[in-house]
């Protein structure tokens, strides 16, 4: 018999998570039946998105997210005993999974061979926020060289990507982080300038550092640094929405009237979900590999150690304690 641990969402959550809206806890699993496999978790993602996701899910309920894990038992052909895989299955240590069973978009994978590369890849640059970054900037954005691009959550998981794209496509790259250590790392790994939201009166420097104004914003954080943002874009330009952190925790919002720029500026604006382009992953995971082997593409892990340390790494996560990807190693 196999134990699992496992965390719960103890308490709703009411501004920025703290370690009582969560609880561990064990669970006897199951013998495995036929279509399923028994997966040991090996790295576990903390994201924003479980920060708000949560709200739809009642209190008591496992903690979302994905994990690569190794199956350790499987009466699935497809899932082989020894493959690693990336799972949807929560804050848990262990899991029975009848991939026919879950969510579509959530539907688990085999890891293609990420040759010298690390596993844990595929919960950053090689999954799911590589493919937020790839496919919500280019597809979006539709980039063309000389532009000046702007994103904001420039030195997170997806972040850091986006801006690293941008600059292979021939853009001008400004990002925007949140200390002065994130943005001396952004001008390291290519952007041109970086901005620390925090400390800068952002709409000056960014006109200094946009002096012939924005085409593209890549939309991490949303709220007033938005709102600063698509007050400097120029008319046609391209704002890819893929998430708002600044206001998960916040009690109200800061904005007043985000439509006016629409209008006069005729800007084109989408907002969208990775998984859209979840038949399109392995054009990712291909695409980001090369552009790592080249020297082109550069990604960074915090790397939390031990299942125990689940809630502390995602609320640094939410606080800004991460640069790159923000994983657990269990
Ligand atoms: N649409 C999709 O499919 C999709 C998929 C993945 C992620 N997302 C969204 O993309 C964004 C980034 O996600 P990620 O996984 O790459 O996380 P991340 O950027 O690696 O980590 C979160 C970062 O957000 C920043 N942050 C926290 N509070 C903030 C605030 N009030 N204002 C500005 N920045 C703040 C912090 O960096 P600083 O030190 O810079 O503050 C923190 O490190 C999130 O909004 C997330 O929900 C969307």
């Amino acid at each position: 018999m196999t134990v699992a641990k496992k965390w719960i969402y103890a308490r709703a959550f009411s501004g920025l998570p703290t370690a009582e809206d969560f609880r561990l806890e064990e669970e006897t699993l199951e013998q495995i039946q036929d279509g399923e496999f028994l997966a040991e978790a090996i790295f576990s993602s903390v994201d924003p998105y479980m920060r708000i996701y949560m709200a739809q899910y009642p209190v008591g309920s496992v903690m979302i997210g994905g994990q690569i894990a190794k199956v350790l038992e499987s009466k699935n052909p497809n899932f082989p005993v020894g493959s690693y895989i990336h799972g949807n299955f929560g804050w848990r240590t262990h899991t029975v999974c009848n991939p026919d069973k879950t969510e579509p978009h959530w539907v688990p994978y085999v890891l293609p061979d990420f040759g010298k590369e690390p596993l844990s890849l595929g919960l950053g640059v090689l999954g799911m926020p590589g493919s937020t970054a790839y496919f919500g900037f280019l597809e979006i954005c539709k980039p063309v060289p000389g532009e000046t691009v702007v994103v904001s959550g420039a030195a997170g998981a997806v972040g850091s990507i986006v801006g690293q794209i941008a600059k292979i496509k021939g853009c001008r790259v400004i990002g925007l982080a949140g200390s002065d250590k994130k943005c001396e790392w952004l001008k390291t790994i290519g952007f041109d300038q970086a901005i620390n939201y925090k400390t800068a009166d952002i709409a000056s420097e960014l006109k200094l550092a946009a002096p012939k104004g924005v085409d593209c914003y890549f939309d991490n954080v949303g709220g007033l640094i938005t709102e600063i943002v698509r007050g400097q874009m120029n008319s046609f330009g391209r704002i890819s929405v893929c998430g708002t952190i600044s206001c998960y925790n916040a009690e109200k919002a800061k904005v007043t009237d985000p439509q006016r720029d629409y209008v006069w500026k005729q800007l084109r604006q989408e907002g969208f979900i990775n998984w859209r382009w979840n038949d399109r992953r392995l054009e990712m995971i291909e695409q980001n590999l090369r552009w790592i082997r080249e020297g082109k593409l550069v990604y960074q892990e915090t790397v939390t150690e031990g299942f125990e340390n689940m809630p502390a790494a995602f609320i640094g996560m939410l606080s800004g304690e991460n640069t790159g990807k923000a994983i657990v190693k269990i």
